[in-house]
């Protein structure tokens, strides 16, 4: 479902304002997305305001932050592949925070334009969600925040953020708790 507005204006002013300023260098360049990934403190707190929004709109009073992503895609290599998350993202708060040209966020088939302070919440684990041509690569810019939420069962709280190398088959369980 979409939500809009996620913020109030005032919040989200700031948000903007601090993530369209934030430096967009190459060491935080992810080339396989064609987009950087920033992180700002400022971050944090916007985690604990989405927290509420998550928890209304997923129907959990239950609900974790497991991780946060700002994303500024640009250029010519900007994509998104259909796929499912296979991190900690049971449930999901894609948020635009600032663009140029529009590029619908597909989930399910269905596409979503999101504007400024909208979202898409939807289960990034179980729902497919991808985008298509990322539209005037020239001149546009796409920036998101990506909010993502689990159940305190989850493993990455009950094992930690490092298991998801234990499922990708990237690291031995015998290392993960060596390395403890
Ligand atoms: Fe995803």
């Amino acid at each position: 479902m979409v939500v809009s507005p996620v913020f109030s204006n005032e919040d989200f002013s700031l948000l903007k304002t601090t993530m369209l300023n934030a430096p967009k260098t190459p060491e935080v360049y992810d080339e396989g997305f064609g987009r950087y990934h920033v992180w700002d403190p400022i971050l944090t707190d916007f985690t604990q305001k989405a927290l509420v929004v998550a928890k209304e709109v997923f129907e959990s009073d239950t609900l974790v932050p497991s991780y946060t992503l700002f994303s500024h895609y640009q250029g010519e290599k900007a994509n998104l592949l259909r796929h499912k998350d296979d991190n900690a993202c049971t449930y999901t708060i894609d948020m635009c925070v600032y663009q140029d040209t529009p590029w619908d966020l597909w989930v399910d088939g269905a596409p979503y334009t999101l504007l400024e302070n909208q979202a898409l919440a939807y289960y990034g684990n179980d729902q497919e969600h991808w985008r298509e041509e990322f539209p005037n690569p020239d001149s546009n810019y796409v920036a998101m925040v990506f909010f993502h939420f689990v159940e305190p069962d989850h493993w990455w709280v009950t094992k930690g953020p490092e298991w998801i190398h234990v499922l990708r088959g990237t690291m031995t369980e015998e290392d993960f708790y060596n390395a403890k």
